[in-house]
């Protein structure tokens, strides 16, 4: 059998998968699998009120889970999937209560993954799949991430490293505007002129949901303390330093297997040398916002 049959089968007896995306590893189960969908809870010791992102292959797939699909979505749907956008809105009966956790609306996504398509496809089942790590922990962008956390315990669809390396962009769509409760590697820009191209006269704002981890003060933390700062100290052997790359792409595609990696090391703490002009650039919003929660004193931001 190979893996994706193992994964298939797997998804069909209420078990868990670990997929592969372009963002970050998932710990799937089939949407219609209420056994599995606890079981993602229970084993990340993720609350309740915390709801997972549905993943489907297709737009028709995703019509089925929802009761408002428009032409906004139509757009932004053309535009950015299969890809980092998850776009939140009114569930269908198809969603139970637990993913959504109690809320009125599902979060819905096309991962970038050929693997993990097949596999939605071939089960022709949307699978419900948070990031593959203990709740409020760092996310995993390597298989060796997901095995260091849940050991053997799942079964991981191995797909290498992820190309991006932060969670998807989270966007809720309002009758007035469209509302970014998550950044990641899709920008306000690039959805504003998505719409735009369309002639749909939405504005785009910022905003965290108050339902979204993003909304927790504290997320994506390795076990020692992350201190940011503006310019490199004096070498200190206590502690690892990363001196984050110009480049936003590679900076976040590093992020999560360098935090990992530094709380390995034989040190007390970490420290993270950002430029100042990062705060400036939108490309590296979904970057900074993961750090200021990750981090535990800060030297940069104020
Ligand atoms: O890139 C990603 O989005 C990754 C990969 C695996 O797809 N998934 C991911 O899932 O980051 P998770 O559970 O770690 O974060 C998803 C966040 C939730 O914490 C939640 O707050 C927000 O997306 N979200 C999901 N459904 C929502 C809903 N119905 N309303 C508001 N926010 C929602
Ligand atoms: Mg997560």
């Amino acid at each position: 059998m190979n893996d994706l049959d193992k994964a298939s089968q797997l998804i069909k007896n209420d078990d868990l998968v670990v997929i592969p995306t372009e963002t970050v590893y998932g710990l799937a189960a089939s949407i219609y699998s209420e056994i599995a969908i606890k079981k993602i809870f229970k084993i990340k010791e993720r609350p309740f009120f915390d709801p997972l992102i549905v993943h489907i292959s297709s737009v028709e797939m995703a019509k089925e889970l929802t009761t408002s699909w428009d032409e906004t979505c139509n757009v932004l749907a053309k535009k950015f999937w299969p890809g980092p956008l998850t776009i939140v809105i009114p569930k269908s009966d198809k969603i139970i209560d637990l993913i959504t956790s109690g809320l009125p609306d599902v979060g819905l996504r096309c991962p970038d993954n050929k693997l993990t398509l097949k596999l939605i496809e071939q089960l022709n089942t949307p699978l419900a799949a948070p990031s593959a790590n203990k709740f409020t922990k760092t996310s995993p962008t390597l298989a060796s991430h997901v095995q260091d956390e849940f050991g053997d315990s799942v079964f991981i669809l191995d797909d290498g490293p992820c190309s991006l390396g932060i969670e998807s962009t989270v966007i809720g769509i309002k009758s007035d505007a469209i509302q970014i409760y998550r950044p990641g590697s899709i920008t306000k820009s690039q959805i504003e002129s998505s719409l735009n191209a369309a002639g749909i006269d939405l504005k785009v704002i910022t905003g965290e949901s108050p339902v979204s981890p993003g909304a927790l003060k504290h997320h994506y933390m390795p076990k020692k303390p992350i201190t940011l700062v503006k310019k490199i100290n004096p070498t200190d052997e206590s502690v690892s330093t990363w001196i984050v790359p110009q480049d936003a792409v590679i900076a976040s595609r590093e992020l999560y297997s360098k935090l990992r990696a530094m709380d390995k090391e034989n040190t007390n703490s970490i420290t993270i040398v950002l430029q100042e002009s990062f705060k400036g650039d939108e490309k590296f919003n979904g970057f900074l916002n993961r750090l200021d929660k990750a981090k535990t004193v800060d030297y940069y931001f104020i």
